[in-house]
């Protein structure tokens, strides 16, 4: 079994980052990136403080616009519409989920698609379906870039993704596709779950459910990924896989944390580069 280093792989990223970002500010091109929070939720504060953090280390400028849970919709979506139209911001991201009176939908598609660096805008995800795309969705390319990485073949496989939300499960299973991989999506109505996953060569879990995915539902030398993001019953962060369980059945398997977790935020960065030049 190998252990696939998410750390190790989206450091490598970032620093291929840092080096193209830097050759952009030498020809006066800096990358700029607007991070909208609304209200106080914690999870969500730790991600955009990440997420600021990896913008200085690259040497991106990040611009966050710190909001009240009481902010109207009308007022959030008169500040997209202002980094829309603010020819120095680059990419826009509102972090997810807004407080219940306002209109995720509304508000993401408000975005411009070229500078929708979380790729959640019809146009974005219509390219995807498509094959043809500016920006994919930071966590399922996080994904490819790691059985990338390890040379883990596609082409042909059996690929099984449990869960069909359209940040993750989606769209996985169309780069999946992309890459000839012979896909199918699992969700909470599937019956004999155990049974589709078992034919998987490479499985990959976007359920969010603590120790979902146990070893009788798993093939002998399957490639394992976990992009479960759980607490156990401890409070103990953990993916959807039972890893202890699971591990030594698989050729590959992702750790929760250490896994996809980081490469969801370079593949953020990346598509905050390509937001750049696209403008340019
Ligand atoms: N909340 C949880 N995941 C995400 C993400 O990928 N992007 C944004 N904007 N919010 C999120």
């Amino acid at each position: 079994m190998t252990l696939i280093d998410g750390k190790k792989i989206s450091a490598q990223v970032r620093q291929d980052l840092a080096v193209q970002a830097q050759k952009l500010k030498e020809n006066g091109t800096e990358i700029t990136l607007a991070v909208v929070i609304v209200g106080d939720d914690q999870a969500s504060r730790v991600y955009v403080n990440n997420k600021k953090k990896a913008c200085a280390e690259i040497g991106y400028k990040s611009i966050e616009f710190a909001l009240d849970a009481t902010t109207t919709q009308d007022e959030l979506l008169a500040l997209v519409n202002k980094l829309n139209d603010d020819p120095t911001v680059n990419g826009i991201l509102v972090q997810l989920p807004l407080p219940k009176h306002l209109d995720e939908k509304l508000i993401t598609d408000t975005i411009k698609p070229e500078k929708d660096v979380d790729a959640f805008h019809p146009v974005n995800v219509g390219k995807i379906m498509i094959g043809d795309y500016d920006f994919l969705p930071c966590t399922p390319a996080g994904v490819m870039e790691l059985l990338k990485a390890y040379d883990i073949e596609i082409n042909g496989k059996n690929c099984v993704v449990i869960g069909r939300s359209n940040i993750v499960g989606k769209p996985m299973s169309m780069l999946l596709l992309h890459q000839n991989g012979t896909v199918t999506i699992c969700h909470s109505r599937t019956k004999n779950i155990a049974e589709i996953t078992k034919t998987a060569d490479i499985l990959v879990s976007a359920v969010g459910r603590a120790k979902f995915v146990t070893a009788d539902m798993v093939k002998d030398g399957a490639v394992v990924v976990d992009v479960g993001m759980n607490r156990d019953e401890n409070g103990k962060l953990c993916g959807d896989v039972d890893f202890a369980d699971v591990a030594e059945k698989t050729s590959y398997i992702t750790p929760v944390p250490g896994g996809v977790g980081p490469m969801t935020i370079a593949m953020l960065m990346k598509n905050t580069l390509k937001a750049a030049l696209i403008q340019k």
